[in-house]
């Protein structure tokens, strides 16, 4: 496998590390309702989002650390230290500060990413995907008047309309709420007429990529962008909708 970097340097990649899979997990059957964002909806659609992209935090640093462009040069480096001193505890103690500064460095860019999410699109939800005379719009699903997912659709250009922030509150998930969102945007977007659903995710979106291969996504780009200290491979997907 060949991923581009953002330079437009391609680098191969070990297949088992794109294509890492977790085992699907069963689904268990409840009844939900998907309905059309409400401002009352804001603070818990926000509080939901946290909650599940603090998760994100280990499994992409631990993609990060694997990356053959990082971790190579960081051991040669921690090789040579060692050799020129002649001390394992000084190699030893340089490589533990660097996975713990290249951990820090991924909380910090999350926070970050995660802020912004806050004081932007998921701050004033009902201007950004919902006024003006475009067609976007954002979905929630609800059980028992509770807002446990959600989903938000930004109109791209006439034809194009990408799909944004699908969550599912972890405590929820597996029983179908994820794709019931999914198949209800893709379905109301075909009767607008719109061709194109695209979307982006990270290699560490295991449930989401998973999800985005059984309705028939293809993956059009993979692209190893830089982040933290190390890189995360972003994954553009696309779904024709004629
Ligand atoms: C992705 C997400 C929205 C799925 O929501 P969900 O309600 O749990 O998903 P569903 O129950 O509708 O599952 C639909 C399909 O998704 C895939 N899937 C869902 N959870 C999965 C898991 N833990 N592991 C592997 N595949 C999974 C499966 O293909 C599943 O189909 P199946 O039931 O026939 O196996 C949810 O896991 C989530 O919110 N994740 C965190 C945020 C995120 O990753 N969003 C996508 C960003 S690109």
């Amino acid at each position: 496998m060949t991923v581009t970097l953002a330079t437009g340097v391609k680098v191969m990649y070990p297949e088992d590390i794109v294509n890492y899979k977790r085992a699907s997990p069963k689904r268990t059957q409840t009844s939900f309702n998907i309905r059309p964002f409400q401002v009352a909806d804001t603070k818990t659609i926000q509080d939901v989002y946290l909650e599940a992209h603090n998760s994100f935090i280990f499994p992409a640093f631990e993609a990060g650390l694997q990356k053959p462009y990082i971790n190579v040069p960081a051991l040669l480096f921690v090789h040579c230290l060692t050799t020129i001193t002649e001390s394992l505890y000084i190699g030893i103690g340089l490589l533990f500060i660097l996975v713990v500064g290249v951990y820090l460095s991924y909380r910090v860019k999350f926070m970050n990413h995660l802020n912004h999410s806050m004081t932007t699109d998921l701050h004033d939800i009902e201007n950004f995907y919902q006024c003006g005379s475009d067609e976007s719009s954002f979905w929630v699903a609800e059980i028992a008047g509770k807002v446990v997912g959600f989903v938000g659709m930004k109109q791209r250009d006439s034809t194009t309309i990408e799909l944004q922030r699908l969550t599912v509150a972890p405590q929820y998930r597996r029983r179908g709420i994820g794709e019931s969102l999914c198949r209800n945007v893709i379905s109301f977007y075909k009767r607008k007429k719109f061709q194109q659903l695209i979307l982006e995710c990270t290699e560490v979106h295991f449930a989401g990529k998973s999800l985005y291969a059984k309705l028939g996504f293809n993956i059009d780009e993979r692209i190893a962008a830089p982040f933290a200290l190390s890189a995360i491979t972003l994954e553009h997907y696309s779904l024709n909708l004629t």
